[in-house]
């Protein structure tokens, strides 16, 4: 039997992450969003697109979330995107509100699924998440890392001119501005990337990269990026159904690791089948460090505005 995956949010993220899901044929998908007709007739699209690109998998759209039942796993993107002029932290108490209403009804009928929050400010979203449902930690994983990760992979490569694959690197961090591209871990074809690109060069692809969203939301003037963050909620969801156990910069609850309690925080873990499998704590320079503290505080004072709006 194939595995299921609700995508709630059937917008730019979360169609394109359904599309993508579908095509790799790797779940079957349920669509959920409050627009009434939108996630029928965009599920509907998808599932005729089967005979053409090969998948199997069954896609269902619908507004009530009966269609979800026993779902593996839940993306939830539903909520407002950001304008040019916004921050992500400006969407916070509006999307508080309806992660907050739609764990409450995804948790009746998955009880079982590991929730993926991608709604922004993310880090606060998966807060937010976590406590509504009363998951185990391990079952509560945002996505942010990798889009970051990823930013920031294409820039060195444009730089360099080589394959994007032949980048390593790790963003961590709260998904904003303060988010930490981890510049003593990155290397490119196996050599540190400080010995190919001079300081300021490459402060200016850390610049690039920790704007990069914003880079994208200044160009659509409507909306938000899509395309890449949907490809690395993709990559989270099949290294936990085919329970690759990949190393990923994922959004994580941290009790104590890289000296942060009780919050939310981006940071590379083991993603199977159960999850967050472990948090992996690697070492970061003192700059790095203080760096990823002061990211953290970020996260912890949205936390606090959501705490005393109930
Ligand atoms: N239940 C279900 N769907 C909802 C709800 C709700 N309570 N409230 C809003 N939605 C739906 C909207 O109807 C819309 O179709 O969420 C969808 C959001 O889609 P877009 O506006 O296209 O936004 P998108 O670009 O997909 O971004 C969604 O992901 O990356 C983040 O910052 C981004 O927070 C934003 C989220």
């Amino acid at each position: 039997m194939r595995s299921k995956v609700t995508v709630v949010g059937a917008g730019n993220v979360g169609a394109t992450t359904a599309q993508r899901i579908f095509e790799r044929g790797c779940a079957d998908v349920a669509l959920v969003d409050i627009v009434e007709g939108l996630p029928q007739g965009k599920a509907l699209d998808m599932l005729e697109s089967g005979p053409v690109v090969g998948s199997d998998a069954r896609v269902v759209g619908s507004n009530g979330y009966e269609e979800t039942a026993g779902s593996d796993i839940v993306v939830i993107t539903s909520g407002i995107a950001r304008k040019p002029g916004m921050s992500r932290d400006d969407l916070l108490l509006t999307n508080m509100k309806i992660v907050t209403s739609v764990v409450q009804e995804v948790v009746k009928y998955s009880p079982g699924c590991i929730l993926m929050p991608v709604t922004n400010p993310l880090d606060a979203m998966a807060q937010r998440a976590f406590q509504v449902s009363g998951f185990p930690k391990n079952r509560v994983v945002g996505m942010a890392g990798i889009l970051d990760t990823a930013r920031f992979r294409t820039f060195l490569a444009e730089e360099l001119d080589v394959s994007v694959e032949s980048t390593a690197a790790y963003v961590l961090g709260g998904h904003g501005d303060t988010m930490v591209p981890v510049v003593g871990s990155t290397t490119v074809g196996g050599r540190p990337i400080a010995d190919l690109l001079s300081p300021s060069r490459l402060a200016e692809i850390v610049k690039r990269t920790q704007d990069g969203g914003a880079e994208i939301v200044g160009l659509l003037k409507t909306g938000s990026a899509y395309y890449a963050p949907s490809a690395a909620v993709a990559q989270m969801v099949e290294s936990i159904l085919f329970d690759k156990k990949q190393i990923l910069p994922c959004t994580a609850y941290l009790e104590g690791e890289y000296g942060i309690h009780g919050l939310f925080v981006g940071v590379p873990v083991k993603l199977g089948a159960n999850g967050i499998e472990e948090v992996i704590e690697f070492d970061l320079t003192d700059e790095e460090s203080a760096a990823l503290q002061r990211s953290a505080a970020a996260v912890r004072e949205l936390v606090d505005v959501m705490a005393a709006a109930g």
